[in-house]
């Protein structure tokens, strides 16, 4: 398979996806040092072992991949940044990736007897496109897995960043519309589109994750991390850039170590 040269083919994905690749140096450094606590879970959800063929859609910068690797499986990852996708390459050399659309899958069908997407399905336009796309590239019998964020409630971690921008930043600014953040925070919906999707034997999982204090709050990476959460929020204030919305110091170890979770769905 080729990298696919029309995935830009809406705004929103461009946007998105330039954001995206604008960050990865960053989210690699900041975020999936933290959330890559998931990754083992993720695996033994979809029976990761030696000689498994494995897509991780959405791969971000490959630490997925990497574990999935380290279990000896043949592993394809597939990302629409382009630079999330080069630093996989760098981390992963053994795995094959792609830049690719998530909602437009360009393998041929019942390729995988795996198919794994951490913390990708909440920034799809199309979720049920793009799980109606990973249904098509499984083989019968092939399992599937996907994590997301739990919302804020049950997600220190969340609502600190949240709550965080809302004080120092705005909703009124002039951005496109994003999915919603934590539409898949509900198990029932989570559930309710991979049954949709034709997927039988769902179940639900919340995943403690820990260690927030070991992200890197370097100001580049505060930066970028922080850019992402706005346009989540649809805009920062203008006029009022890089205020200390969050640091070490205000994560105090109640809120770091009451763990935040993902969720996550594993179907056979
Ligand atoms: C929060 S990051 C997660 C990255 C990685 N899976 C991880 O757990 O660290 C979300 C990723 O989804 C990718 N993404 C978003 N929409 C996509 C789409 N339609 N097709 C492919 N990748 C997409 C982004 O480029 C980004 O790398």
């Amino acid at each position: 398979m080729a990298d696919d040269p029309t995935i830009a083919h809406n705004a929103f994905k461009e946007f998105d996806r330039n954001r995206f690749s604008l960050v990865a140096e960053g989210y690699d450094q900041a975020i999936a040092v933290v959330t890559s606590q998931a990754n083992e879970a993720i695996l033994d959800a979809v029976g990761a072992k030696s000689g498994l063929r494995l897509l991780d859609v959405a791969c971000g910068t490959g630490w997925l991949s990497a574990a999935a690797v380290k279990r000896e499986a043949i592993v394809t990852g597939l990302d629409f940044a382009e630079n999330m996708v080069a630093i996989a390459r760098v981390r992963c050399p053994k795995a094959q990736f792609y830049n690719g659309d998530a909602e437009n899958l360009t393998f041929e069908s019942s390729q995988f007897e795996a198919v794994v997407c951490s913390l990708g399905i909440l920034h799809f336009q199309n979720p049920e496109r793009a799980l109606a796309e990973s249904f098509r590239v499984l083989k019968p019998g092939g399992r599937y897995a996907f994590t997301c964020w739990t919302p804020p409630t049950r997600n220190p971690f969340m609502a600190l960043i949240l709550g965080s921008v809302q004080t120092y930043g705005s909703t009124d600014v002039d951005l496109l519309p994003a999915p919603p953040l934590f539409r898949f925070g509900d198990p029932t919906e989570c559930a309710h589109v991979l049954n949709g999707a034709g997927f039988t034997e769902v179940s639900v999982t919340e995943l403690p994750i820990r260690d927030f204090q070991r992200i890197n709050y370097s100001k580049k990476n505060k930066r970028q991390v922080l850019s992402r959460m706005i346009i989540i929020l649809r805009g920062e204030k203008r006029g009022c850039p890089g205020q200390p919305l969050f640091s070490p110091s205000s994560m105090h170890e109640e809120s770091i170590h009451l763990s935040s979770a993902l969720k996550l769905n594993s179907v056979n």
